[in-house]
C-alpha cells in the first residue's frame, strides 16, 4: 500500500513523504497536522476508539479530523441472488466473529464526538455498479479474504462457499445485473481549541 502509494506520489509529481506505523501509535508530534484522514481502517482493527484518539492527538486545535467506512445495508443486487445475500451475511458475521464490524460505517460520527471533537458532521452515499465495473464483483473479493473464517466458523462449508460464489459470479457478469455497493458513510469534525494566538 504504501510502495503504492510511493508510486502514485512520484506519477503525479506530488511532494508526499510516507511513513509506515501502527495506526494507535503514529510516533507523529501532538496537535501537528490540519487534516488528518483515515479510509476503510476502522472496520479492520479491534480498536477503532484507540485509532480515533490517535487521530485526534496529532490534530492541530480547529483541525479536522475526517473518516469513511462502509456500511453493508444497502448491499444489494437486481436481479436478486441468493448467494448474495448468504455470503454478505456471511462477510459480516465473519468481521463479527474476530472482532471487527463490518457495519461500522453508521457509527462514525459518533465515535468522533465521543473522541471529544466538535462540529461533527456526517453524509452517506452508495454507489451502483453494472458488469464490467470493478466494484461490481466487489462482494466476492471480501468474501474471498474472509472465507477461511466463515468456513472455520461452519456458516458455510468450504464446497457451499465455493459454490455460491461460483453462481454468484456469472450472475454479476450478466449484462442486465446491477449491484448496490456498501454505503460509504463520512464523518468529520474539528479538534477542539484554538490557533489563534494572544
Ligand atoms: C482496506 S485497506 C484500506 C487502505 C486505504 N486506506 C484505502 O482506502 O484504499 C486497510 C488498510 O489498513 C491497514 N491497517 C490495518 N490495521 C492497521 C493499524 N493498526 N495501523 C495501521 N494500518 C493498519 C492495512 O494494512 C490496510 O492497508
Amino acid at each position: 500500500m504504501v510502495e503504492f502509494g510511493r508510486e502514485l506520489a512520484e506519477k503525479r509529481g506530488l511532494a508526499v513523504e510516507f511513513i509506515q506505523a501502527d495506526a494507535t501509535a503514529t510516533g507523529l508530534p501532538d496537535r501537528s497536522f490540519d487534516l488528518v484522514h483515515a479510509r476503510t481502517l476502522l472496520l479492520n482493527v479491534q480498536n477503532p476508539q484507540q485509532i480515533v484518539a490517535e487521530m485526534v492527538r496529532i490534530a492541530k486545535p480547529g483541525g479536522v479530523v475526517a473518516v469513511q467506512e462502509p456500511d453493508a445495508a444497502a448491499w444489494s443486487c437486481d436481479p436478486p441472488h441468493p448467494g448474495f445475500d448468504i455470503l454478505r451475511e456471511a462477510i459480516v458475521s465473519g468481521y463479527r466473529r474476530t472482532g471487527k464490524d463490518f457495519n461500522i460505517g453508521r457509527r462514525i460520527a459518533r465515535l468522533l464526538r465521543d473522541a471529544g471533537l466538535h462540529d461533527v458532521r456526517v453524509r452517506a452515499t452508495a454507489r451502483v455498479t453494472r458488469s464490467g465495473e470493478y466494484y461490481q464483483t466487489f462482494l466476492l473479493a471480501i468474501a474471498g479474504l474472509v472465507r477461511e473464517v466463515i468456513v472455520e466458523a461452519g456458516d458455510l462449508t468450504a464446497d457451499e462457499f465455493d459454490s455460491y460464489a461460483a453462481a454468484l459470479r456469472a450472475h454479476l457478469e450478466a449484462p442486465h445485473t446491477i449491484t448496490c455497493q456498501p454505503i460509504m458513510w463520512q464523518a468529520w469534525g474539528r479538534a477542539r481549541g484554538s490557533t489563534v494566538t494572544a
